[in-house]
């Protein structure tokens, strides 16, 4: 059967970075709070040359130099974003046109926080159904600009950043020892909508609007969502939690990582952590905590990897690959 494997990784981070020592000068804040409540120590923040499409850009560059391609190898970008450098066309199209590819479809995916993993899974089912040999799967993400900048509850939780994947079509033959993507589980549930959204948009206030959230109710829900699509990946394939070699979980908050991998009972040791340094990304945080950890030699070839996220929607999902 074929298997979508992952052939290469790549990940861009804005010039500047923003610490919590540097927040304290904008709102009325302290490091140690930011510290002690998310994990956050700093976040990179795009300057005024930088957008989602030139992160995204350089991280589908380095992402082409790892798997030893050029863009011509690739028939299809997926960009998962909710911070679009336009309304239309897409910013994949944006990032085609900057690669100088001019074949292969691009389109943009919409799934805030979880828009990685439902770009992964979008990938993985192209491949599988023959349509498309190679895919780019890109989450990049410029958050800082949806932030009120006044608002302490928000805007020293997230920052900017990409990061890339390139699937591959292989072969497997069909068990978990297979590389490759080996299952996917995506949920969304739309009643918690107004939990964390963006107050704007085209077809509303017709501005950008800026970053909502009840930070409680979020926190409240994300475990047993989590959970729930973890234990699913594990259901489906058969194999079991201490079989994990490493969970990629999305960065929004280590009290968040630490309270799903208790209750999952997965050692810390065996948890990605980019947080302290990244902040939350978004779309952008799994595939950045990704290219972390594969290029720092912790993730090696045949290792099981298992990314989870859940975000804005409220959506969620998780993968379960072998890498
Ligand atoms: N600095 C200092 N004090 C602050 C700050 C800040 N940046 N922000 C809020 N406070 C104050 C509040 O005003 C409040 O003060 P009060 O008691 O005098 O009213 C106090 O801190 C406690 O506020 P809470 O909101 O109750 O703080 P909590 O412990 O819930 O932590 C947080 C807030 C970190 C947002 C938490 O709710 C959380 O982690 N929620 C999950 C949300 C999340 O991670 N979202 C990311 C996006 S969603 C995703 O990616 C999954």
């Amino acid at each position: 059967m074929i298997r979508s494997i992952v052939r290469g990784f790549g990940a861009s981070l804005p010039k500047r970075v923003l610490t919590n020592r540097e927040m304290e000068t904008l709102v009325d804040t302290t490091d140690e709070w930011i510290v002690q409540r998310t994990g956050i120590r700093q976040r990179y923040i795009a300057g005024d040359d930088e957008t989602t499409a030139s992160l995204g850009e350089a991280a589908a560059r380095a992402a082409l130099d790892n798997a030893g391609l050029t863009p011509a190898d690739i028939d299809m970008i997926i960009l998962a974003t909710s911070t679009p450098d336009n309304t239309f066309p897409a910013t994949a199209v944006n990032i085609q046109q900057r690669l100088g590819i001019h074949h292969g479809a691009a389109f943009d995916l919409q799934a805030v926080c979880s828009g990685f993993v439902f770009a992964m899974t979008t990938a993985d089912l192209y491949i599988r159904g023959g349509m498309a040999r190679r895919v780019l799967v890109i989450g990049s993400e410029t958050f800082s600009r949806l932030l009120d900048w006044n608002d302490r509850t928000t805007c020293v939780l997230f920052g900017d950043g990409a990061g890339a994947v390139i699937l591959e079509a292989g072969e497997g033959n069909g068990t978990s020892d297979d590389r490759g993507i080996l299952t996917a589980h995506l949920r969304s549930d739309g009643a918690h909508k107004d939990k964390l959204y963006v107050d704007g948009g085209p077809s509303t206030t017709g501005t950008v609007g800026h970053l909502k959230m009840e930070g409680r109710e979020v926190f409240k829900h994300a475990v047993g969502m989590i959970t729930d699509v973890v234990v699913a990946a594990f259901d489906a394939t058969k194999l079991s939690i201490d079989d994990l070699d490493w969970l990629v979980p999305h960065q929004a908050n280590i009290r968040i990582l630490e309270g799903s991998a208790r209750k999952l009972s997965i050692p810390m040791e065996k948890v990605v952590v980019t947080v302290d340094q990244h902040g939350n990304t978004s779309a952008a945080s799994i595939p950045l905590a990704l290219a972390t950890a594969a290029s720092d030699g912790r993730i090696k070839k045949g290792d099981l990897v298992l990314l989870e996220a859940m975000g804005g929607g409220f959506t969620w999902g998780s993968v379960l690959l072998r890498w």
